[in-house]
């Protein structure tokens, strides 16, 4: 066989493993979700001011080990039994307002308040038993606004 032809078997051959596993990933929950959900209005006059946030799902719930049910739960907010494969409701069906009711800023049915309470509780925990509840570190878990909400350069 001449080299030419080993090389293109080779990449065949790769091109087929690469189809193969992002079709699997696809039935799957994807590694990384963009967290930009639809009930907030975005700017139309200017560029938004800050980035979405990129979740990395696939690291939270294999690498960091984080059960499905610390996140996704039931119209009571009781924790749902799921397993990778399974459907799930978008929080914002259930956590359905988009402004914080200033009688009232804790409303865990405020989105924002439902994600923060989430996802910073979690944050501070680890950091604090990491020996480091200020969250300095390089490898701390993201605890103030400006670690999630990324700034968009001029
Ligand atoms: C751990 C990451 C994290 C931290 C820290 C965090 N947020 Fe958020 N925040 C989110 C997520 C996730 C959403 C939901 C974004 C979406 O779905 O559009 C959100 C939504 C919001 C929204 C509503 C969305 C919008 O575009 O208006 C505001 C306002 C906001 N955050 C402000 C803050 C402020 C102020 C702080 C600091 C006190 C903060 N956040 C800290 C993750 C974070
Ligand atoms: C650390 C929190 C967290 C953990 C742990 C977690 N999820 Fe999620 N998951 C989310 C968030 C946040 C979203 C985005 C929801 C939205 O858009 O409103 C999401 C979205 C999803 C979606 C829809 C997006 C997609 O890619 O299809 C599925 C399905 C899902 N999760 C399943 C699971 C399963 C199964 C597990 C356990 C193996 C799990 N999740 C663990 C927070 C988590
Ligand atoms: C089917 C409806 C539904 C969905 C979908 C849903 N929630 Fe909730 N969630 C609720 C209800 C109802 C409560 C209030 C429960 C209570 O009063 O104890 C709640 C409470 C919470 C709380 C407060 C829990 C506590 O210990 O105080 C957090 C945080 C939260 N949700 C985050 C999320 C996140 C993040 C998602 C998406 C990954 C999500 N929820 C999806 C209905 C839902
Ligand atoms: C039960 C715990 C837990 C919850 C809930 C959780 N996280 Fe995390 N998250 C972690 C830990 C631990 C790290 C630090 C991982 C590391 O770098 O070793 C982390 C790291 C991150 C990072 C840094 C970059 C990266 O992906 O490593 C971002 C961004 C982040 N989380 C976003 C979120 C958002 C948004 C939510 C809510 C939807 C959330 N997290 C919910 C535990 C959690």
């Amino acid at each position: 066989m001449n080299k030419k032809l080993l090389t293109l078997l080779l990449i065949a051959g790769i091109a087929v493993i690469f189809v193969a596993t992002s079709l699997h990933a696809g039935t799957e929950t994807k590694d990384e979700l963009t967290l930009q959900d639809p009930g907030y209005k975005k700017p139309k006059k200017r560029a938004p001011k800050f980035k979405p946030l990129v979740f990395t799902h696939k690291k939270h719930s294999e690498t960091l080990e984080i059960s499905c049910n610390e996140c996704h739960h039931d119209k009571e907010g009781k924790p749902l039994d799921i397993k990778v494969g399974d459907d799930v409701q978008k929080c914002s069906e259930c956590h359905n307002k988009f402004k914080k009711d200033k009688k009232n800023k804790k409303d865990i049915l405020v989105h924002q308040n439902a994600m923060h309470k989430n996802c910073i509780t979690c944050h501070k925990d680890f950091n604090k038993k990491a020996g480091d509840p200020k969250g300095k570190k390089k490898d701390a878990a993201p605890q103030t606004c400006g670690k999630c909400h990324i700034k968009v350069k001029k």
